[in-house]
């Protein structure tokens, strides 16, 4: 851990008055919740790839569904960790902040956060395929598949799969959130995933210093003005004191 380039951030990070995050799957390692791409991204030998899809719903919803139960459970049980809570601490001492995040846990809510773009949608909300209704539902012991109490149609999890388009408010929301920002800091994300991935060079673009947080080297690491290797949860902390 480099205690000169964490100073450097932190001092970035104290002055600026428009402060936006990017937060992918490594914020919640700490918490328990299994990254995408690291150890423990297989469920029962399928590849989240495989089965956060519309075709893999269609084929078998109640095979996803299994899917999202056994998540929805993982992460009932899972408390925010000190990134989190970092994070939510800083929100309230920054008079301009937004933290887009790609993760559908509900963790940085969970931990106090308020100003929150869920880009990817909620794990703790569903949505009905026959009538559009949509709201939370935080039960674990839902059917499988759970179907609409309206009008019976099918549910399925309110979350982004690979080939949707993300809601176009909370995008331009995020987009915005990167333009404006003076210093963004992106945190725990594989940068593989669009468009999330291009928040990073969007704040670039617009002349915002850039602080990555990530435990590896990620394609976006060569890019920025500040690459912090190690774990979320003992380097926000540092990085967002007063
Ligand atoms: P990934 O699983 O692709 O990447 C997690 C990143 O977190 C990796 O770069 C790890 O090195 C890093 N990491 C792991 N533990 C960490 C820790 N303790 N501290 C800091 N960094 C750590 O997850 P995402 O980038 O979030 O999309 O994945 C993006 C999207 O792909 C997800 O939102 C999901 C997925 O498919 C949808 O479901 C639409």
């Amino acid at each position: 851990m480099d205690l000169a380039e964490i100073q450097a951030g932190r001092q970035r990070l104290a002055r600026a008055r428009r402060v936006a995050v990017l937060s992918g799957a490594g914020v919640s390692a700490e918490s328990g919740v299994p990254t995408f791409r690291g150890p423990g991204g297989l469920w029962e030998n399928h590849r989240p790839e495989d089965l956060a899809t519309p075709q893999a719903f269609r084929r078998d919803p109640a095979l996803v569904w299994r899917w999202y139960h056994w998540r929805r459970r993982l992460i009932s049980a899972c408390q925010p960790n000190p990134a989190h809570l970092a994070l939510a601490q800083f929100e309230a001492r920054v008079p301009e902040f937004c933290l887009v995040t790609q993760n559908v846990d509900g963790l940085h809510h969970a931990a106090g956060s308020r100003r929150v773009l869920e880009i990817h949608g909620s794990l703790w909300r569903v949505r009905c395929l026959g009538c559009g209704a949509a709201g939370e539902e935080r039960r674990l012991d839902l059917p499988t598949p759970p179907s609409c109490p309206e009008c019976g149609g099918l549910l399925r999890p309110d979350v982004v799969w690979f080939g949707e388009s993300l809601d176009e408010n909370l995008l331009g929301g995020a987009w915005r959130a990167a333009e404006e920002s003076q210093v963004m800091l992106v945190v725990g994300t594989s940068a593989v995933v669009q468009p999330a991935a291009s928040l990073t060079q969007v704040a670039r673009r617009a002349g915002a210093y850039v602080i990555e947080v990530n435990l590896d080297p990620t394609p976006n690491t060569g890019q920025v003005d500040l690459s912090l290797l190690g774990r979320a949860g003992e380097l926000l902390p540092l990085l967002l004191q007063p």
